[in-house]
């Protein structure tokens, strides 16, 4: 059976700025919390490979794009730098950047690219930190001016917007799983932060409509379903609450403009609601997306919990459960599971009105590709290629049933840099060797481009 997709099909990759453009010397750009941790914790990253060292995009951006463009990509995802654009977070903002992001996303056009532009992936300005970060309310207003900033100073070249990239990973590796800068553990503050990013979210969308931007504007969340143990009352009801806390938490106020009252009960019970005012709520409630980005990688398995932490955490209410028939990526340790993407495309159909959204994120990390070179010197990538191939055809069944998905990033184009992980596990469907710099193809590159060129997808081999 051959699975087809629609002639109009975004076809693309994600990356971010801080995982992809690097520093260049004397470019005006402030300090992030990345720069900052890898400065103070070097031993936290893999090899100890910083946010500086990354795939050069900011020196190589013009080669990059039509490289990207020779293996099919219709669209890109790309993150504007907070900090390059406003190196204090707030106040002057650094023309150097500004010409550059003009550049890259001119040069996009120019080589038939479509730019879908996210304005945060966990990379807040050092000095906002300082001022207590997102729990700070004044952050808020910070991100609104940054937002409203970009869409006058970009609009005229971007068409597609987002506001965050999975806004939970903030809450959860900041403030849960120390995961992330400042990593702590704390309940009550994580609450205040996913309180006031979703907030922040909605303020910008306001700012977005209110300027009458050309153009749409939505939010990327990481969804993984769930499924419990089984289905008696305790493993469903972990089950009802893990969806809480990691899928509707940012998927509810951004679709239906309201949290999740299972969540809310919740927080209230354990005295850790967050500062909230009336006329918040009606901003998250007038200001829901046009366009939804969902990353997924990998499914949620839950069981009633057991043990009960010190504090609140979400395994308070629910434990990992390790399904005996799980495939794995080893490398990262996460389960491949493909039926998870049309579940998640059927619920969103069902529950949430059926809007209009696209794969933000899908891929495979895999740790020493090298092994997988062949005489001509490219990469053998099967495992991608089947990861993908799975993937797309449980999206394609989705399409079938009515899913309103309107294309599909794999992350990544090219190799990139990733948070602790660093270099260690590589995502590209293009090779990037750190130490010259040179990209190389990989076999699920030109997989990528007959699947782009003709919107059906190839067999495997
Ligand atoms: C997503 C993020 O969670 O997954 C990316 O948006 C990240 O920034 C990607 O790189 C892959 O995860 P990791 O941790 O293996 O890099």
């Amino acid at each position: 059976m051959k699975y087809t997709f629609p002639h109009n099909f975004y076809w693309g990759s994600a990356t971010s700025a801080p995982q992809s453009e690097g520093h260049l010397p004397d470019d005006g750009k402030g300090q992030n919390i990345w720069d900052y941790w890898f400065e103070e914790n070097p031993e936290l990253f893999f090899d100890q490979v910083g946010p500086q060292t990354t795939s050069t995009f900011a020196k190589n951006y013009r080669e990059d794009l039509r490289l990207l463009r020779s293996i099919g990509l219709n669209s890109l995802r790309l993150s504007i730098s907070w900090s390059r654009i406003f190196p204090e977070g707030t106040g002057e903002i650094n023309e150097q950047a500004v010409a550059f992001y003009r550049d890259i996303f001119t040069t996009m056009h120019e080589v038939g690219i479509e730019p879908f532009v996210n304005l945060f992936h966990f990379d807040l300005p050092l000095p906002l930190q300082n001022l207590g970060g997102w729990e700070n309310r004044h952050v808020v207003s910070a991100f609104a001016t940054y937002a409203s900033t970009c869409f006058s100073l970009f609009g005229d070249l971007v068409a597609h917007w987002f506001t965050f990239n999975e806004p939970i990973v903030i809450v959860e590796c900041g403030y849960l799983y120390q995961f992330h800068y400042p990593a702590v553990v704390d309940s009550k503050r994580a609450a205040q932060v996913g309180y006031h990013l979703a907030l922040a979210h909605a303020c910008a969308v306001a700012a977005f409509r209110s300027g009458k931007f050309p153009g749409e504007i939505g939010i990327i969340v990481n969804l993984s379903p769930i499924y419990p143990k089984d289905l008696s009352p305790e493993h469903k009801q972990a089950a009802l609450i893990a969806d809480c806390f990691f899928n509707r938490s940012f998927l509810d106020p951004a679709l239906k403009g309201t949290f999740p009252q299972p969540l809310v009960d919740l927080l209230q019970a354990h005295d850790a609601l967050p500062n909230y005012t009336e006329h918040d709520l009606a901003i998250i409630a007038e200001n829901t997306v046009d366009i939804l980005g969902v990353n997924y990688y990998q499914p949620r398995r839950v069981q009633a919990p057991t043990h009960q932490p010190e504090q609140l955490m979400p395994e308070t209410y629910f434990a990992h459960y390790e399904w005996p028939e799980r495939i794995m990526n080893p490398y990262r340790g996460w389960e491949i599971y493909p039926q998870g993407l049309f579940d998640l495309a059927i619920r969103l159909k069902n529950d949430y009105g059926n809007p209009r959204w696209y794969v933000a994120e899908n891929g495979m990390g895999v740790e020493n590709e090298q092994r997988f070179l062949d005489e001509t010197g490219q990469i053998q990538d099967t495992y991608r290629i089947q990861f993908f191939h799975d993937h797309l055809s449980a999206l394609a069944s989705a399409l079938a049933s009515g899913a309103n998905c309107v294309g599909y990033h794999v992350w990544t184009g090219i190799d990139n840099w990733s948070w602790l992980n660093a270099y260690k596990n590589r995502y590209g469907l293009i090779a990037l060797d750190l130490a010259t710099q040179t990209r190389t193809v990989k076999r699920s590159g030109l997989w990528f481009k007959a699947l782009a060129e003709t919107n059906v997808l190839p067999d495997v081999e």
